[in-house]
């Protein structure tokens, strides 16, 4: 159940960059986030921007979390792109901050401990919201390809390696890893799929990333759910301002914030 809430800010700073990590204590939403669920926050206390912005939780610790020091903490990693992004980089430590969820359906999960073969696709921003599976997937069996523009683009392969995932890189400039889209990656590792083992697919990035996987993942043995970005208006189901066609015959309208932002890759329509 989403709630409005408020949070405060524990550290907000540069990463590199353009990139930027923000850690807000809001036990009641840390203790219900789901992956690839969403919040909306206020990003300036002012009226500009009016509309709160949707962000991932990279991380969320429960109060029953092990780590006791960082119980009710949730952490987003973000990109400054435009006016919000650029006032949230402003927010000070002991800022109270406006947020509502957790929103949208998020991932549907294997039962834990997870023995399938997983695998994360992230472009740019996306990886950020597929860290959370982690928990769920465990890192040892797991694949993850990222991919981004350059090499500045490129977050997070140091948090996957901690878990022993195997992480793979392109960069479109060649500057890391292969050169290429994280797609390319993704599928000169072909040989490696075996015909008799079946595979459960994460992706999460930007619009022509997922049309690219989409015409490719066409093997009956894989499975691909992917987290879609869009421009939000309310980010709780009530403007539909968000909405993408699907192949769902009842309603093929579907809104992001709300029926997604997760969907079974194959459902939905690229125009
Ligand atoms: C479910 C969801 C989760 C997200 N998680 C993260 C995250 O973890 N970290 C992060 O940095 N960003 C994330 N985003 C994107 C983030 O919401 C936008 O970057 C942010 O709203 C931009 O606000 P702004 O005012 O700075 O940019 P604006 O001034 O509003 O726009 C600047 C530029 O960014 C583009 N843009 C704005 N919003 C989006 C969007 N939703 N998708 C694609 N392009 C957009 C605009 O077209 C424009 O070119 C997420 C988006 C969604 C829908
Ligand atoms: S953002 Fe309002 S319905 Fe999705």
């Amino acid at each position: 159940m989403p709630l409005q809430t408020e949070g405060m800010v524990v550290k907000n700073g540069r990463i590199k960059s353009l990139y930027f990590i923000l850690w807000i204590y809001c036990p009641a939403i840390a203790n219900q986030i789901k992956p690839g669920q969403f919040v909306m926050l206020k990003v300036a206390e002012d009226r500009a921007p009016l509309l709160r912005r949707p962000f991932s939780v990279y991380k969320s610790y429960p109060v029953d979390h092990p780590e006791k020091r960082k119980r009710g903490y949730l952490i987003i990693m973000y990109k400054r792109v435009g006016k919000g992004t650029q006032k949230m980089t402003a927010l000070k430590k002991g800022q109270k901050v406006e947020l509502i969820g957790p929103l949208g359906n998020g991932f549907t999960l294997p039962p834990l401990p997870s023995s399938g073969n997983n695998i994360l696709i992230g472009g740019g921003m996306g990886i950020v919201s597929l860290f959370s599976l982690t928990e769920t997937l465990g890192g040892r069996n797991l694949s993850v390809f990222i991919g981004g523009k350059t090499r500045g683009d490129i977050l997070c392969v140091d948090d996957f390696k901690k878990l022993n995932s195997k992480v793979l890189i392109a960069t479109e400039d060649g500057s890391l890893g292969i050169r290429g889209t994280v797609v390319d990656l993704f599928f000169s590792q072909r040989k490696n799929f075996k015909r008799n083992e079946k595979y459960s697919v994460y992706a999460c990035g930007p619009v022509g990333m997922l049309k690219a996987l989409a015409k490719n993942v066409t093997l009956r043995n894989f499975t691909c759910q992917a987290s879609l970005e869009a421009r939000m208006g309310c980010g709780f189901g009530a403007c539909w301002g968000c909405v993408v066609k699907t192949n769902h015959s009842k309603t093929p309208y579907q809104r992001v914030c709300k029926d997604g932002p997760v969907f079974r890759l194959e459902d939905i329509v690229w125009e």
